[in-house]
């Protein structure tokens, strides 16, 4: 159990490249952002997710690679080279998103394939509300009401976990760069042709410019470049300890800073893109069932499997083909970002404890598909709504202030700028420092203050007080937990 083998890497820098942009390109690409681009401004909203991505996105990009590749490891074993006291902070975002956003998220993205096959009939019929929240999920009328695991969900997510397991399983060359290296290419040509596709619909014009026409005077209110930062951490997997673990497998010679910038841009332009064809298909279901914009308009789940259906049903022609296209973009871009974080988990424990790949993988997916079998039952659609709110609001923000002020002031900006100025060719200038030490945590300390003031006014979603503590902190608090357990126990060597 003891002779580790020599550290992976990928083979091929697009390799890598495919990787990061695959785990940044999500689900949130799709069905978040080109509503808070509606919401918040139409193209005005360009403006704060530019800045916040040239602001805190790509200089937390090139800290978080940077680091990954000065000390070649998973992101617990880089901060407890930084100050051992600091280990359980890697820990715990390995353990957050694997424990908490990866179980959710493999039980949408069995959604979505169920829903790649519901595609080949259109059998949601002629009402998707009603198919998919009382007939497909049978949700139950609380959060604590539970009900049973939903068989119809059930072979889908053994199905997803079991790509999750072959994928991470295989290794980083043979795994994860050969998947994302067909994914993405994939993922990108199925998302042109839905796109070219969607904004001949007849209505689509409509869509298009409520999507993109600008309104400048949103950008006087706060919350909208505060939606613009949030949005910008979760799209590029940030904090998650992932890019941290990916860069670990680079080649001495590193582009640190070219390839965050290329990450980045390629993150959010595939979300702007995408945004054409998720608006034109709003335009035209506005247009054909005769309803005012702001009646169609959705987000997320409403949008994905209501709304989309809806519109499917309605297509003249080869309405099947495009809803299989659909489900598939989704469920691609789902699985190139669970398996981001299978792999920072499993390597954090190879990094300390040295057990075999093949042992860890399989451990950790079997103890995860029963984890996420809690969002597969009639009450799971509650339980993720908590359960996302806890972690992305205070967890994400609270371990990127913290990452921020490890990095920034405890193992100074500096030394690690020096580091990347040496092995790449772009010069990373000074001004990055304040970025880290300043800005990121800045904006960060911000949301959270803003979230909190929200969470004490009113408990979240208007749930029960005693469902937000229980399910939504308690899941956070239960996530620390373990990871100072993970943090205190002794690495083999
Ligand atoms: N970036 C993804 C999105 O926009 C979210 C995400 C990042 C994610 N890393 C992840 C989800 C790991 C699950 C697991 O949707």
């Amino acid at each position: 159990m003891k002779d580790t083998p020599p550290r992976p890497q990928w083979q091929t820098h697009i390799g890598f490249i495919s990787a990061a942009v695959g785990s940044a390109i999500g689900l949130g690409n799709i069905w978040r952002f080109p509503y808070l681009c509606y919401k918040d401004g139409g193209g005005a909203f360009l403006i704060p997710y530019f800045v916040a991505l040239l602001l805190v996105g790509v200089p937390l990009m090139i800290l978080e690679l940077g680091l990954g590749h000065k000390l070649k490891s998973s992101a617990p074993i880089s901060f407890a080279s930084v100050s051992k006291n600091w280990e359980w902070l890697g820990w715990w975002q390995v353990i957050f998103v694997n424990f908490g956003i990866v179980l959710y998220y493999s039980v949408i993205i069995a959604w979505c394939l169920s829903f790649f096959f519901f595609s080949f009939d259109l059998s949601w019929g002629s009402d998707p509300d009603t198919f998919f929240f009382k007939q497909f999920l049978s949700m139950s009328k609380g959060p604590f009401e539970i009900g049973n695991v939903r068989s119809p969900i059930l072979v889908s997510l053994a199905l997803i976990w079991f790509l999750n397991w072959l994928i991470v399983t295989l290794g980083v060359e043979k795994g994860l760069e050969r998947a994302n290296k067909i994914f993405i290419p994939v993922l990108f040509f199925i998302t042109f042709v839905l796109v070219l596709w969607s904004i001949r619909l007849p209505g689509a014009k409509e869509g298009l410019s409520v999507y993109l026409k600008p309104d400048f005077s949103r950008l006087k209110d706060i919350k909208v470049w505060m939606d613009a930062f949030s949005q910008i951490f979760f799209t590029l997997s940030l904090c998650f300890g992932i890019m941290i673990a990916y860069a670990s497998y680079l080649p001495r010679k590193a582009k640190i800073v070219r390839d965050s910038v290329t990450i980045g841009f390629a993150n959010c332009f595939f979300s702007i893109f995408t945004g054409l064809g998720v608006f034109s298909v709003l335009g035209y279901m506005a247009q054909s069932t005769g309803k005012p914009f702001n009646e169609v308009v959705t987000q997320s789940i409403g949008l994905a499997f209501v709304a989309y259906p809806k519109a499917i049903s309605l297509l003249p022609v080869f309405s099947k083909v495009f809803g299989i296209l659909f489900f598939a973009s989704l469920v691609i871009a789902g699985l190139s970002s669970s398996i981001s974080i299978l792999e920072a988990f499993t390597s954090s424990i190879i990094d300390k404890f040295h057990y075999p790949r093949k042992v860890v993988v399989s451990v950790v997916c079997i103890v995860c598909f029963f984890g996420s079998l809690t969002f597969a039952t009639q009450g799971g659609l509650f339980w993720l709504d908590i359960v996302d709110h806890f972690i992305t609001s205070y967890g994400l923000v609270l371990a990127g202030i913290l990452e921020c002020l490890l990095i920034g002031w405890v193992y100074k900006a500096s030394l690690l700028r020096e580091h990347i100025n040496t092995v790449g060719i772009w010069r990373l200038p000074s001004i990055w420092d304040y970025s880290i030490k300043f800005i990121t945590p800045f904006v960060l300390i911000i949301i959270l203050i803003s979230t909190l003031l929200k969470e004490f006014a009113a408990p979240y979603g208007n749930y029960s007080p005693l469902a937000v503590i229980v399910i939504g902190r308690d899941w956070l608090i239960l996530t620390i937990i373990l990871a100072f357990i993970f943090a205190s126990r002794r690495g083999h060597s």
